[in-house]
């Protein structure tokens, strides 16, 4: 057996209800977690609430109930949350559990005893938000950078952790561990600001300050400060220092956090570690914001989307899909429902859900619904590549997984899926079944794609757990056996012939947004209410995008896409471009008409179509208005 494995998530701040941000990086955890056990190695998956600090205490004051009243129902929100999006955790911790409160008490002595920790009186900006003194470097237009508010001048003594003296050893652990921070650009950040001195760490509150903490075991007027009592449930959690789990776990943990939460992770916990003599974590992984029309989704600006209503309107394991394929791990992402909806209806409804269905439609059509039996004379003739294809799924998608790249993991499998389609255009199984001469070539043909399937269940198995489970029982697959272990994925010629197979059914259905409608959920936050205008950027940044007019030759309606409108247009050449905008645009008022297009826009499929390029419209409460020149030019001229 390989190593085991063990991943966390950030405890989660007990002072507002979970939102998608927080379920994403715990989905994440639990399809890494999940594709770990693919592997049949020993898995560990953490996660849990952070319950103390002035920041609670407020919140709990705010809602009139005792902070422990309060974490305990707030607390209670998130751990009940997690099952109900599939999260598969072994372990909640709280930090107001005793155990904790024990092992913190037991690591800030250590480090006390070993002189690292001195006591001594400081003036500074404190910000209440995040419970930390600002330098006035740090500060934006003298504010704190998250919370946009100006940090209170506060004066006080307490005991500060010297952090610089292990500066140079992190700076040397992070050159020679490349992959300690990953995506890169967080380690060139953690190194970038370890390029400054490290500032002493101030890690008490003082009691009459503040009394909602843990108590420094070496005097108790003080309490520890939240940071360094939440840090350390990622060892307590495995009962270190003695624990059989800490003692399997603990030398390969990754973290996965938000890159809100980069500098406590990638500089304060290693030093914590090592001032603690613990071995320094494994790996930290750091991924981008969700955002809402380009601002951060936080509960403290109040525009969050809650992961049930989602899940709810439409599904659960789509919504875990589009979360994998539509955020790059590591850079932003903006949510908005058209584009799950798109994402649900091409490549959930669309490929893989029809693609499934069109294979067991045929098994029941020409075999009666039995897996075919097949002659292994002819297996190798009509393989056609697929089993090459197959592996060759497996090998991109192991590679993606096992670094975090869940969307190119994805789009492997659907390469696979489009293979299969060209297979079935390739081997015309409709012409086969016409005659009887080709029945073994049918079989052949027929059983070949249903291994293929079985193959994608168990490549969707971490994503789209419940998919994957229908899809075994549609393969008349031994529920009792996992299939989704990659060393059966890679073995082609498992599923049994003669096996009978349930009626096909439609994995994902179709989701029709009527005219106008940009949300079935209700969900605020998406809608075109004014927004602020964006950072400022240099002119060489904008010189990047190629801004064309282009003069609309032909426009029709998409049959299966009621927003959109696929147009034919001239910008020199002849594109085409799918536009959402037949609520208000007929083609006949566009065809003639000057258009200002992105002609250097990645291209995408809309619905089958590859656009190549975007119109540029204004949107407002009466849908959109298509952005045309006062006087007709060229078309193909650049605008500037
Ligand atoms: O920071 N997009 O807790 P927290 C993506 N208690 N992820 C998001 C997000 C968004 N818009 N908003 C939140 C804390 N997250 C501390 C952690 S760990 C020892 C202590 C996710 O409730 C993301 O993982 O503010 C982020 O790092 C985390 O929630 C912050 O959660
Ligand atoms: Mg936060």
């Amino acid at each position: 057996m390989s190593k085991p494995f063990y991943i966390t998530t950030p405890i989660y701040y007990v002072n507002a209800r979970p939102h998608l941000g927080h379920a994403y990086t715990t989905i994440v955890a639990d399809i890494v977690s999940r594709f770990h056990s693919m592997r049949q190695v020993k898995t560990f998956f953490l996660t849990g609430t952070d319950e103390h600090g002035d920041k609670i205490l407020r919140a709990a004051k705010k809602e009139n109930l005792s902070p422990r009243n309060y974490v305990d129902k707030i607390s209670g929100l998130f751990k009940t949350l997690w099952p109900e999006l599939n999260i598969k955790y072994d372990c909640f911790i709280r930090t107001t559990d005793t155990s904790h409160i024990a092992i913190v008490e037991q690591v800030m002595q250590k480090i006390y005893d070993s002189g690292d920790i001195h006591f001594s009186k400081y003036k500074g900006l404190y910000c209440f938000g995040c419970e930390r003194f600002y330098t006035e470097r740090e500060l934006v237009n003298g504010k704190c950078p998250d919370h946009e508010t100006e940090p209170e001048p506060i004066e006080e003594s307490n005991y500060f952790f010297k952090m610089s003296r292990y500066q140079d050893w992190l700076i040397d652990h992070i050159k020679i561990n490349p992959d300690f921070i990953t995506p890169e650009r967080y380690k060139n950040e953690v190194l970038s600001f370890l390029k400054e001195p490290l500032e002493d760490l101030c890690i008490s509150r003082p009691k009459k300050r503040l009394k909602w903490g843990i108590t420094l075991p070496f005097d108790k007027d003080y309490v520890t400060y939240v940071w360094f009592d939440a840090l350390l449930n990622y060892v307590s959690a495995l009962g270190y220092p003695d624990g059989i789990l800490f003692k399997t776990f603990w030398p390969v943990v990754q973290h996965i956090v938000g890159k809100d939460i980069l500098k406590p992770h990638g500089i304060y916990w290693p030093i914590i570690l090592k001032a603690a003599g613990i071995p320094v974590y494994k790996q930290l992984h750091v991924h981008g914001y969700w955002n809402i029309d380009q601002t951060k989704m936080s509960k403290s600006i109040g525009n969050v989307v809650e992961p049930l209503q989602l899940k709810n309107v439409y599904g659960l394991d789509t919504f875990r899909f589009f979360l994998m394929r539509d955020m790059v791990f590591g850079l932003d992402s903006n949510f908005s429902e058209m584009a799950l909806v798109q994402r649900i209806n091409s490549d959930l409804a669309n490929d893989l859900g029809n693609l499934f269905s069109r294979v067991l439609t045929m098994v029941h059509k020409y075999f009666s619904g039995v897996v075919p039996q097949i002659d292994t004379r002819m297996e190798e003739e009509f393989r056609l590549g697929l089993k090459s294809d197959a592996l060759q799924a497996i090998k991109t998608y192991e590679k993606n997984m096992e670094v975090f790249a869940f969307h190119k993991a994805l789009m492997a499998i659907w390469e696979f899926i489009s293979h299969m389609n060209k297979y079935i255009d390739l081997t015309t199984p409709w012409v086969l079944a016409k005659k009887k001469s080709s029945r073994k070539q049918l079989e052949v043909v027929i059983y070949n794609l249903l291994e293929s399937l079985r193959i994608i269940s168990g490549l969707i198995y971490p994503i789209m757990p419940e998919t994957a489970e229908t899809m075994q029982k549609h393969l008349g697959m031994d529920p009792k056996k996992p299939f989704y272990h990659l060393d059966s994925l890679k073995t082609w010629k498992t599923l049994i012939p003669g096996t009978n197979l349930p009626k096909s059914i439609t994995l994902f259905p179709r989701i029709d947004l009527k005219n106008g409608d940009t949300s079935l959920s209700g969900i605020k936050g998406q809608s075109s209410e004014p927004v602020a205008i964006k950072p400022e950027i240099t002119l060489d940044t904008l010189n990047k995008v190629d801004l064309r007019v282009a003069t609309v030759v032909h426009a029709e309606t998409m049959p299966r896409a009621k927003k959109l409108l696929k147009l034919e247009v001239d910008l020199g050449k002849k594109r085409t471009i799918v536009a959402g905008i037949s609520a208000n645009y007929t083609p006949e008022d566009l065809v003639g008409k000057q258009v200002i297009v992105v002609a250097n826009l990645k291209p995408a499929k809309l619905m089958g179509i590859l656009s190549q390029g975007m119109l540029l419209a204004a949107v407002d409460e009466n849908g959109c208005t298509v952005a045309t020149l006062d006087k007709k030019v060229k078309p193909g001229t650049i605008l500037s």
